[in-house]
């Protein structure tokens, strides 16, 4: 099936959001920049919402068929890193999602409560709702830093090759609005 436009734009909408959030969810933690919080948890919110509304479009269209013919070992990579990559938009959302909700720390979209905060009145403190859930987000969003870099690098990596050295329409098709 042709690409359609809302698998086009999901894409580059999730695409760009991923790789910013990766970027500035590294930098904040490691710098403990606080102001850039609630910013990423906002905007980590919203894309998880338009990551479930891509996975059930990929249910109702399947997933692209390969432009060419390509060695059986280059579709299989090329099917294992979308998923990877599928999964890791709703794993890494929902991972902070428990680690800031169960943690006490409230679920806030620009403002707007999802979730009310429980911060203890004299310290000060966020009080977590539920220790275990929110130490399992709050280790899954650290471990899975190494995995989704490399996930990212192949897949452009890999379309970087399909457009230069294959020089087949993978890239221009995915990226051209009709
Ligand atoms: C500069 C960055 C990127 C480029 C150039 C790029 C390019 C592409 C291209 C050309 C395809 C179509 C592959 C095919 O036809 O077989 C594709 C599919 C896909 N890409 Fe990317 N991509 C980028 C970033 C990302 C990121 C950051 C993610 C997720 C975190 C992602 C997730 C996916 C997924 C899941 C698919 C499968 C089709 C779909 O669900 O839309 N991509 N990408
Ligand atoms: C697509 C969505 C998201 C991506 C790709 C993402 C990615 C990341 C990354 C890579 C880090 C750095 C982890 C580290 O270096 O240990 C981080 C930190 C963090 N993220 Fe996210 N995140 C997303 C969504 C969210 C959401 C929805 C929340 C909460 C509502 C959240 C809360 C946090 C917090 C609190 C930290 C700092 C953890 C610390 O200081 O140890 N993230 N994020």
């Amino acid at each position: 099936m042709a690409l359609s436009n809302i698998t086009k734009r999901l894409h580059i909408l999730i695409a760009i959001s991923m790789i910013c959030l990766v970027a500035v969810g590294i930098y904040m933690s490691n710098t403990e920049t606080f102001f850039l919080y609630p910013i990423h948890k906002s905007i980590g919110a919203i894309v998880f919402v338009f990551a479930l509304w891509r996975i059930v479009v990929r249910m109702k269209e399947g997933w692209p068929e390969p432009v060419g013919v390509a060695p059986k070992i280059q579709l299989i990579a090329a099917k294992v890193v979308h998923w990877g990559l599928i999964t890791m938009t709703v794993v890494y959302p929902l991972s902070g999602l428990m680690m800031s909700g169960a943690g006490g720390h409230g679920i806030y979209i620009f403002g707007l409560e999802i979730l009310a905060s429980n911060y203890d009145e004299v310290t000060g403190k966020a009080v977590a709702l539920n220790e275990t859930i929110a130490g399992i987000g709050h280790e899954t969003h650290e471990l899975l830093v190494p995995v989704i870099i490399v996930l990212i690098i192949v897949h452009v990596v890999g379309a970087l090759k399909h457009h230069f050295i294959d020089k087949d329409e993978t890239i221009t098709r995915m990226f051209s609005l009709k």
